[in-house]
């Protein structure tokens, strides 16, 4: 794989940049900007080596239509203030803009709207690649927590023009590939958040590699189900007891501790306030929001018997106060422990970076990647496609 480090003349070239932008927005505001803060090394180095920028990313998930609520203008406004450079925001169709088009006023970088407003780019399109990489001379990833996604602006450009990682991109794999190299047992991975989808599938092929696993968040909703517990009207993926099943199999074979709620907090609804439920008290018309005192007790000692902590994934609603304290917790034990050196913690996950600013602990952790899913999936030993491509 080749990094943009390796390039000696970058004079004047059209660099087509894939960052992942995927900050959390509220009402057009942006809520946490660590995914930002972290590519514009990346955009300065660019800059200085006089290459033109055409930034492509996305936020959210808009399933191939235009969301008002889903552009990148307020973190293209974000990034011009943070460069002090004007960036010029292509809302045209990116499919009808041809390169005569772009950089006419002599700009040194445009960005275009939202990648996700295009249903090729989730269908991994080639055609869509194709159109976009004849609007640069090269392609630069320098979104790692994008990386697992078999997606046209992630796989595919690779394909038709010269291919390069960016510097955090580099830097993340640095430190995953050190950690994985250097890890100390018993190892613990602590999994939460509401993608559940992307993460559920993955926890069986980490089963072999961990001393325990802490299931919490929107999966740990799926174990209570299927252990027979009402869980009322929580987030739940469907059709998972076989694999929820095979988890706990094979977790009695590898020897891998599977740990999920024994207690909960509960509301009527994502505003309400909280109540705490042991498991079999969970009515119909609630939701769980997040894990109850005796979770994080749990939680805690296993924290303390490990050497190597992963997390990924708040343990609830953490955007209602009402239902941030398990998560909370977590993200204080870790970062006490880690600064008594009394374990090795590496944090990830966009939601679980805002978690952890919102405490003021970011700088507590050994590493802290932007990455979620792309991270679980580098940790399953996956060579991740975005990765795959570069090569
Ligand atoms: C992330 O937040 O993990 C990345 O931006 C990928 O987003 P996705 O899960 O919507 O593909």
């Amino acid at each position: 794989m080749k990094s943009i480090e390796d390039l000696s003349d970058l004079n004047q070239k059209k660099i087509l940049l894939r960052l992942d932008l995927n900050v959390p927005l509220k009402d057009g505001k942006i809520e946490d900007t660590t995914r930002i803060d972290k590519v514009l090394p990346t955009i300065k180095y660019l800059l200085k080596n006089n290459a033109k920028i055409l930034i492509l990313s996305h936020v959210g998930r808009p399933k191939g239509k235009v969301v008002n609520g889903l552009s990148l203008k307020p973190i293209c406004n974000f990034i011009k203030q943070k460069i002090n450079i004007n960036i010029n925001l292509i809302t045209k169709n990116l499919k009808k803009i041809n390169s005569k088009d772009l950089f006419i006023k002599d700009e040194k970088i445009i960005m275009f709207e939202n990648i996700r407003f295009h249903k090729e780019e989730e269908e991994n399109n080639n055609d869509f690649a194709k159109h976009i990489s004849n609007l640069g001379d090269m392609f630069v990833n320098d979104a790692f927590s994008c990386s697992h996604r078999n997606h046209s602006s992630i796989c595919q450009i690779p394909k038709f023009i010269p291919s390069y990682s960016g510097l955090q991109l580099n830097s993340e794999l640095h430190a995953l590939k050190k950690l994985t190299s250097n890890i100390q047992k018993p190892i613990t991975c602590i999994i939460g958040g509401s993608k559940i989808s992307t993460k559920i599938n993955i926890i069986k092929n980490l089963i072999p590699k961990f001393d325990n696993i802490i299931i919490v968040g929107g999966m740990g909703n799926n174990i209570i189900k299927y252990k027979g517990f009402e869980i009322g009207k929580s987030i739940i993926e469907k059709n998972c007891s076989e694999l929820v099943g095979e988890i706990f199999n094979l977790s009695k074979k590898k020897n891998c501790k599977i740990y999920f709620p024994e207690d909960v907090l509960v509301g009527k609804n994502l505003n309400d306030s909280s109540k705490i439920k042991l498991l079999k008290d969970v009515s119909l018309n609630e939701m769980i929001l997040d894990i109850g005192p005796n979770t994080i007790k749990t939680i805690k000692n296993t924290i303390n018997a490990s050497k190597t902590i992963l997390w990924n994934g708040p343990a609830g609603y953490f955007e209602n106060s009402n239902f941030s304290k398990g998560s909370y917790e977590i993200g204080k034990e870790i970062a006490k422990k880690t600064k008594e050196q009394k374990i090795y913690s590496v944090v990830g996950g966009g939601d679980t970076i805002k978690l952890i600013n919102q405490i003021n602990l970011f700088n507590n952790y050994n590493f802290v990647s932007t990455a979620g899913g792309a991270f679980l999936e580098y940790l399953e030993g996956k060579n991740l496609p975005g990765i795959k491509a570069l090569n």
